[in-house]
């Protein structure tokens, strides 16, 4: 099939290279010119694992990136919409959206043959129809579910798995407005054999990716939650999240047959706190919409305030072992939201990096790749080191702040130094016997017996 994508961030290039690798014809569309030359030359502008090799296999006999958006959508059988979604405050700003179903209508008005528009974005529940439909419909002239087809095809990508994600996905959700619009989105994942598809509407569909993320979020708010109350409490949450985590609803077969392990608390671990590009936005995004349609979402909006909180439990940590932060030398390990990913929005090591400033700390920042990103946004007073045993040299406190793999290395480091400095966990990476001076979130500061 033949398919534009308009939009080429890290949705619309990752579903466009993994699109063209199973065999479609795909044209990005951007504004960027910078990115369409990178594209065009096989380079990502983005870091996500895996890009390069599938550029490299699709640049450019199936993939090319233009800025001729009307031809594109011309040259194709079915036009996604992959642009920007930003949060504004109060809402998501559409303002992307708006101006690219403008100029897909108007691309339309002299298309003859039978085309279908889908929305890729996380757009809340209803703005395909209510909004992409009826500027499609003005812009060109002609009837949706006559003319053509639209429809809501949710994106469940995780930023450094994302190629992995789209090649072997859970499942695909499919909206349309009608059997046409559906039909045709199918037709795009024929090449993924057995997976599961939901065909739904346009509404459903933008409601499955919500709803998706904001169980994600619930589950590590409540985590963390858990996390430290039971730290009140005297007990380690991460042994209680393994003991509930056994209940086989929590723990499905794996398809090799394995269970999966209780180690693996996926999204039940307590932590400092989620950030990233989709929960936080996504979980503000619905709380506000549903508070438009006087639908308060009482339990979200807690779950955005234990995260807006979780981040300040590694300064208690720290500030229940020094009586005065000022003038102690700080590492801060880990800048990126997560590992895999050279992304700081809303990461946890932003928030906690700038309240150790204003408390007077020096800070020594280390990540493996999101260096620039971070120091982009963070006060020059910030030191960033190149590698780890200098971010920890002469440090008093080590703070973890994303569950880099390299971070493991840590208790052996910390083994060879003369006075070790304190190591503040907050992801729960270090097993907690194989550091002496350990604190984590979700862990009691005294530890008296363990089985
Ligand atoms: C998330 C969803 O997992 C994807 O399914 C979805 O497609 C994507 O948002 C999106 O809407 O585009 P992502 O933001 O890449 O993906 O990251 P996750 O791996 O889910 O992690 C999000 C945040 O939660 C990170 O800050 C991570 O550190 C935190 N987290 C994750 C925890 O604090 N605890 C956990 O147990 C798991």
């Amino acid at each position: 099939m033949r398919v534009a994508i308009i939009g080429t961030g890290y949705v619309g290039l990752v579903s466009g290279a993994c699109l063209a690798h199973k065999g479609h014809i795909v044209q990005c569309v951007d504004i960027d010119h910078r990115k369409i030359d990178m594209i065009n030359s096989r380079r990502p502008p983005i870091h996500e694992a895996g890009l390069e090799d599938v550029l490299a296999s699709v640049v450019p006999e199936r993939l090319s990136a233009t800025a001729d958006l009307a031809a594109a959508v011309n040259g194709a059988d079915l036009t996604m919409i992959a642009v920007g979604t930003p949060f504004n405050g109060s809402e998501i700003d559409l303002t992307y959206i708006e101006k690219a179903a403008w100029q897909i209508g108007e691309a339309l008005a002299t298309k003859d043959e039978y085309h279908v528009v889908v929305v890729k974005s996380t757009v809340v529940p209803g703005t395909t129809e209510t909004v992409v439909l009826p500027i499609l419909e003005r812009a060109s002239g002609k009837k949706a579910g006559i003319d053509f087809g639209v429809g809501m095809n949710p994106e469940f990508l995780k930023e450094g798995e994302a190629i992995a994600d789209f090649m072997n996905p859970d499942r695909v959700v499919i909206g349309g407005i009608d059997d046409a619009s559906i039909d045709r989105q199918a037709e795009l994942y024929s090449p993924f054999p057995g997976v599961d598809i939901v065909r739904t509407t346009p509404s459903t569909a933008e409601m499955v990716k919500y709803t998706s993320n904001a169980l994600l979020a619930t589950l590590i708010s409540f985590s963390n939650e858990i996390g430290n109350t039971s730290a009140a409490l005297g007990v380690d949450a991460m042994e209680v999240m393994k003991g509930v985590h056994l209940d086989k609803r929590f723990s499905p077969i794996l398809p090799d047959g394995q269970r999966v392990r209780p180690g693996m608390l996926s999204y039940l671990a307590p932590g400092c706190g989620f950030g990233g590009s989709c929960f936080p936005k996504d979980v503000k995004s619905i709380i506000a919409h549903g508070q438009r349609l006087g639908q308060p979402m009482r339990l979200l909006e807690a779950v955005a305030s234990v995260n807006a909180d979780q981040p300040s439990q590694m300064i208690n940590m720290l500030e229940g072992r020094f009586r005065e932060l000022r003038g102690l030398k700080v590492a801060v390990l880990g800048m990126a939201f997560k590992p895999g990913t050279d992304d700081v929005r809303e990461s946890p090591a932003i928030a906690v990096t700038r309240t150790l400033i204003d408390k007077g700390v020096q800070v020594v920042g280390y990540d493996p790749i999101a260096r620039s990103a971070a120091q982009a946004i963070l006060p020059e007073v910030v030191e960033f080191e190149e590698n780890l045993a200098a971010a920890v040299a002469d440090a008093d406190a080590i703070l973890i702040m994303t569950a880099w793999a390299e971070l493991r290395a840590l208790p052996a480091m910390l083994a060879d130094m003369d006075t070790p400095p304190v190591l503040i966990d907050g992801r729960r990476l270090i097993d907690k016997s194989a550091v002496r001076d350990y604190l984590a979130i979700g862990l009691p500061t005294t530890r008296e017996f363990s089985p």
